[in-house]
């Protein structure tokens, strides 16, 4: 069986899609050949028009998915704006995608400080120099409010910039279960979770149109048998629907 083939503990059988998300991105650590943790997140603008591009997921547990940007981009108005996003995380080497959507909010200042005290000292810098979203007003100004930064924090701690801070992207623990069992009936919410694997989805996908044509067929026959008992007649004899 290939790696990237489910087996019996698939999402399906799964309450706990965080678990399995958990152990697909240790694989696509291990199998991809760069940025396992990047995901495409959408966010909408006032009138709905959608936006989408690439972040880093630094962090998911069952609270929802982190990821770090500057508030003043266009993604960070968008979010602040309509509090809602998606998510979609697709791994090439396994054939797998994850796709994530809910309400949004601002990590604490704590988390925030916590993270940006883990980066590194020129992306700590560009944090306070790049003007993300807007237009660069030339290379030059931003060569230079490099170097301005870099003299000004020349000595000690860089300090977050107010600017600069992470989004959640909420996921109800429910929720998520829920919606990946939707196709048996559970209930959704406003977050959801979906998981799915191409190669597992297509011939669970297969296997289920093959069990509800059997199950038609045969409810089929069995009103036909009957139907036939009642007549009188034998399985061979041909039925006439019209006495
Ligand atoms: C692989 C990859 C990862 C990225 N990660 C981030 C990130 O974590 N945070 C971020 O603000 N921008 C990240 N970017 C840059 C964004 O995709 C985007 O260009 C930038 O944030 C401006 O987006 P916006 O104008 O829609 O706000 C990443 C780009 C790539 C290609």
């Amino acid at each position: 069986m290939s790696a990237n083939e489910l087996t019996s503990g698939d999402f399906t059988e799964r309450n706990e899609p965080f678990d399995l998300f958990s152990e697909w991105l240790k694989e696509a650590e291990a199998s991809e050949i760069n940025d396992p943790n990047a995901v495409a997140l959408a966010t909408v603008d006032e009138d709905g028009l959608p936006n989408v591009r690439m972040v880093l997921l630094k962090g998911f547990d069952h609270d929802g998915f982190v990821f770090y940007t500057n508030f003043e981009s266009q993604k960070g108005q968008e979010i602040l704006g309509q509090k809602k996003a998606a998510m979609c995380f697709h791994w090439k080497t396994l054939r797998r995608q994850v796709r994530l959507r809910g309400p949004v909010e601002a990590v604490t200042d704590e988390e925030a400080d916590a993270y940006f005290k883990t980066r590194a000292r020129g992306s700590r810098i560009g944090a306070w120099a790049s003007k993300q979203s807007r237009p660069l007003e030339s290379r030059f100004a931003l060569e230079k409010a490099v170097a301005e930064y870099t003299a000004r924090y020349a000595i000690g701690e860089i300090p977050r910039p107010a600017h600069w801070s992470g989004f959640r992207l909420r996921i109800g623990r429910a929720s998520g279960s829920g919606r990946c069992r939707s196709s048996s009936g559970r209930t959704r919410s406003s977050a959801c979770m979906i998981v799915s694997s191409f190669a597992g989805l297509r011939r669970k996908a297969i296997g289920r149109r093959f069990a509800c044509i059997r199950e038609a067929l045969s409810s089929c026959l069995e009103q036909t048998e009957t139907e036939y008992r009642r007549q009188g007649r034998t399985r061979t004899a041909p039925f006439d629907r019209d006495r």
